[in-house]
């Protein structure tokens, strides 16, 4: 390839300038298309015909890796209908840090294992049907405000200087925050994300530390690197320091205005030798490497391109839409993406991510022979917003919530509220029901509670990404208090009806502490976003078709003052610091060293049945070694590219072939840049960056994921389930670790494993888990390696990260 073809895979040829909401520049002569990347993590978004997926946390809520591996392939399936090459996703952080966190909701919950396995049967499931996944974010975006500079001009965003610095101490990130992005590596992702924030004072996608150490040579990453949306801040450091591609091509927020750090200044940068030919090689290498290195992956043809455009609903349009440019083309072909399979397994997922909190006397399911003949359902959020289901990226929330709002959004094909799939449910049980939207007005929903025997009041709590504003939340939440009066209405209800149930529809924890131990208040469910498919999976769990079996991905605090709190004014600086302050004591793990007694815990869910275990059995399927071992040499290198040593006249924009499309940012030299050329001076390399293939790896690293010992599993764990009610159900066994403190002090349990088994009365089965080297190592920030210490492990099978039901030990010696 040339240097401009190869400039072109880098670059983003800008925002609007082809169908997706990225789009790499062609390769003609070779019949490369426009790479087509396009969010997200829960489906297509910006097209009509596709399905709604339950988000991340509803995926994290099921527990369930076999489903969420099928939701990933079912996503997958939606986007290569559509013609996507890329799709960006899953989520795998924020790692759920802060409680009011933005975007919570589009990842795995709180807890680093969690994400990491899902995160990884999600991977596997995109990239097998053939589109290349991108995991994101890396890393330490935990919170939406101040990510930009720019991004708002109200308040402290005036002053601010430069994003916010997430300060991640070295076994913090190891334990907790890249840890998740390892099982991504392992499963064979093809690209990464660098976030918007900055890691350490330097941004994350020009963190060589970050991007070429930790993860490409500690974890072996050999895919590309992508910038977040307008998170480049500099062309050849950030080339220098591991990003591979930019999108969406331009710099932050001059959309159209075509100016770009790489594009034309990249390849200005190769011919005055400033970038080595071999970076830029390297990152056409790891662009075009997952076309080549899974067999369910093709490099696309010419014809393979998508058959939507993210810049008009309507069939035909202008070729460049955003840019009003172009002669008239058909843009949309509506290709309908969906299947039955796929909405089986949304709407499966969705029952599975129903969390029962709390279910006193057990008055769910409803049952009329319990007296239960007139129902209420209240409360604005179990109906329809009255702006429909699609307002712009789902920033509605005046009704059921499908989705937080921002990128991860999709386009609902219709909705199932909660009020429309309950009333046809009482219909058919000759239930009477009447409902109540007004939170406001509660006199006449206090009539309607006097004289109903249950009262089912559906409450919210939204957040999203930190473009959009809702009610002055600025992505992340203002608070964790209920939305739209909630908790007065709640608490006016339960002063009427004695049998109140609450659903809880939120992105994340909500303070329930004004109404949850109230007599009145006999059951509670929460639902995370759950996609189009909301209303079925409550009513089916309220009616008991469906028995609950999703377990919180977070822990509910009793008082606010146990969340960490979002950053959001500056005080007297410019250059807001988020020191990690909490290191490896995320969620669960604070509230059990500091023996806080949560209001709901970390993996807390009921069932309608009763369950069992027992006979737990340890098995070592490998002796544990303390110490890894020394990875393999890297190969030599067996080919290298030759470089393009053309004149830079080849570089030019062709204008005998071509007309520039205004706002489109090409990889060509503008003709002043020729001439500058021979006065530009010789630039020193960043310090640390070290052009030549190095031949050791480091003692962690050696292959994809890190050292492959790492992933060797030592010990199977598994314990028999009885189901010994009279509903057939599913449980989720969750395994927890305690380790010793030979060299340093861990929290007092991680999550290490789960299983979720389905059981019919009376059958039982068994749960098993593995547990990896990993998964008893510590990271030794002071000798850089993984470790498994000397001493007692204690093994906890649970039904929650407070209940234990088996416990054992393994003991390793020296
Ligand atoms: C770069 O990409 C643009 C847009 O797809 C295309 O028109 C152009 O021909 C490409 N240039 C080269 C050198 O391949
Ligand atoms: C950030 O700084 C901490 C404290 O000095 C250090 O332990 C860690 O390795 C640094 N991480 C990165 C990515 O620079
Ligand atoms: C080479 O070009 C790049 C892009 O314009 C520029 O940033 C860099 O300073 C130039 N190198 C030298 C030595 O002038
Ligand atoms: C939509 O795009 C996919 C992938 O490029 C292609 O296989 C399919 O034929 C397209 N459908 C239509 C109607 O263009
Ligand atoms: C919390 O935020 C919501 C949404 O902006 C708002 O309606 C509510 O009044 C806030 N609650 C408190 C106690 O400030």
């Amino acid at each position: 390839m040339s240097i401009t073809e190869k400039v072109n895979l880098t670059t983003g040829s800008g925002w609007g300038s082809g169908p997706c909401v990225g789009n790499t520049g062609s390769v003609p002569r070779l019949g490369i298309p426009a790479l087509c990347l396009q969010d997200g993590p829960n489906g297509v978004r910006f097209t009509d015909f596709v399905t709604h997926f339950p988000s991340g946390l509803a995926a994290a809520s099921s527990f369930n890796k076999e489903l969420i591996y099928k939701r990933g392939k079912a996503i997958g399936r939606e986007h290569k209908a559509k013609g996507v090459h890329i799709a960006l996703g899953p989520s795998i952080g924020p790692m759920g840090l802060k409680a009011k966190g933005g975007r919570n909701w589009e990842s795995f919950g709180s807890d680093p294992y969690l994400q990491g396995v899902l995160g990884a049967a999600t991977v596997k499931g995109i990239q097998e049907e053939g589109v290349v996944a991108v995991a994101k974010h890396l890393v330490g975006n935990e919170q939406e405000h101040f990510r930009q500079v720019g991004e708002w001009d109200h308040g402290d965003y005036d002053r601010l200087d430069s994003s916010i610095s997430a300060n991640i101490g070295d076994r913090a990130m190891h334990e907790v925050y890249l840890w998740p992005f390892a099982d991504v590596v392992k499963a064979g992702v093809g690209g990464v994300m660098c976030g918007y924030n900055m890691v350490n004072n330097t941004y994350a996608c020009e963190n060589s530390y970050l991007l070429n150490y930790l993860l490409k040579e500690e974890l072996g990453f050999q895919g590309f690197v992508v910038s977040d949306w307008g998170a480049q801040h500099s062309g050849v450091t950030s080339a220098l320091s591991g990003l591979d591609m930019t999108m969406p091509g331009e710099v932050f927020d001059d959309w159209l205005g075509g100016k770009a750090y790489w594009g034309p200044l990249l390849t200005r940068a190769i011919y005055n030798q400033t970038i080595p030919q071999e970076r830029l090689n390297d990152m056409a290498s790891r662009i075009l490497a997952p076309f080549f290195a899974m067999k369910s992956i093709q490099l696309p043809s010419e014809e393979e391109i998508p058959n939507f455009s993210s810049w008009t609903h309507h069939t035909y349009g202008q070729q460049f839409p955003y840019q009003h440019y172009g002669a008239i083309v058909q843009q949309n072909w509506h290709v309908d993406a969906r299947s039955e399979i796929n909405d089986e397994i949304g709407l499966e997922l969705a029952r599975q991510a129903v969390v029962l909190l709390k279910n006193k006397n057990r008055h769910l399911p409803i049952n009329k022979d319990d007296g239960v003949r007139r129902l209420l359902v209240a409360g604005l959020a179990g109906g329809n917003d009255p702006n429909g289901f699609n307002c712009r990226d789902q920033k509605c929330t005046d009704g059921t919530l499908t989705s937080g709002w921002g990128s991860a959004a999709v386009n609902n094909p219709w909705v199932i509220t909660a009020q429309e799939a309950i009333s046809k449910k009482a219909r058919e049980r000759g239930i009477t029901l009447d409902i109540s939207e007004d939170n406001w007005d509660l006199e006449r929903t206090e009539e309607l509670a006097d004289f109903a025997d249950m009262t089912i009041v559906v409450v919210n709590s939204a957040s999203g990404e930190g473009y959009i504003d809702v009610d002055c939340n600025y992505g992340d939440r203002n608070n964790v208090t209920l939305w739209h009066n909630g908790d007065e209405l709640i608490e006016r209800v339960t002063c009427h009806c004695k049998r109140v149930v609450v659903v809880v529809n939120a992105v994340g924890p909500v303070n329930m502490e004004k109404w949850i131990e109230h007599d009145h208040v006999v059951a509670v469910l929460f639902v995370p976003p759950t996609g189009q498919f909301v209303g079925a999976a409550i009513a089916e769990v309220l009616f008991g078709e469906v028995n609950p079996s999703g377990k919180l991905p977070f822990t509910i605090a009793r008082k606010n003052s146990h969340y960490v709190d979002i950053r959001d004014s500056l005080g007297d600086c410019v250059d807001p610091q988020d020191n990690f302050e909490r290191g490896v004591y995320l969620d669960y793990r604070f509230f059990e060293k500091h023996t806080i007694r949560p209001r709901f815990e970390f993996g807390h869910g009921l069932s309608y049945t009763k369950f069992s275990v027992s006979d737990l059995d340890i098995c070592e399927i490998n002796p544990p070694a303390e110490y890894l071992p020394c990875p393999p040499d890297y190969l030599p290198l067996s080919k290298t590219i030759q470089d393009d040593v053309c004149d830079p006249e080849d570089a030019l924009f062709p204008h005998d072939e071509m007309d520039p499309v205004p706002g489109v940012i090409y990889p060509y030299l503008y003709s002043e840049n020729i001439r500058s050329l021979e006065d530009d001076d010789c630039y020193d390399y960043p310090k640390g960056y070290d052009p030549d293939q190095k031949c050791e790896a480091p003692l962690a690293g050696g292959a994809s994921g890190g050292n492959s010992a790492l992933w060797e599993t030592l010990y199977k764990v598994s314990a028999k389930v009885t189901n010994e009610g009279s509903m057939a159900g599913n449980y989720v066994a969750q395994l927890y670790i305690e380790f010793p403190s030979t060299i340093v002090a861990s929290p007092p349990k991680v999550l290490r494993g789960f299983d979720k088994i389905f059981l019919q009365p009376n059958e039982c089965g068994d749960v098993e888990f593995d547990v990896k080297h990993r998964d008893l190592s510590i990271w030794d920030a002071d000798s850089q390696q993984w470790i498994i210490q000397t001493g007692t492990y204690k093994l906890y099978v649970s039904t929650s990260s407070r209940k234990v039901e088996l416990c054992g030990e393994i003991e390793i010696g020296c």
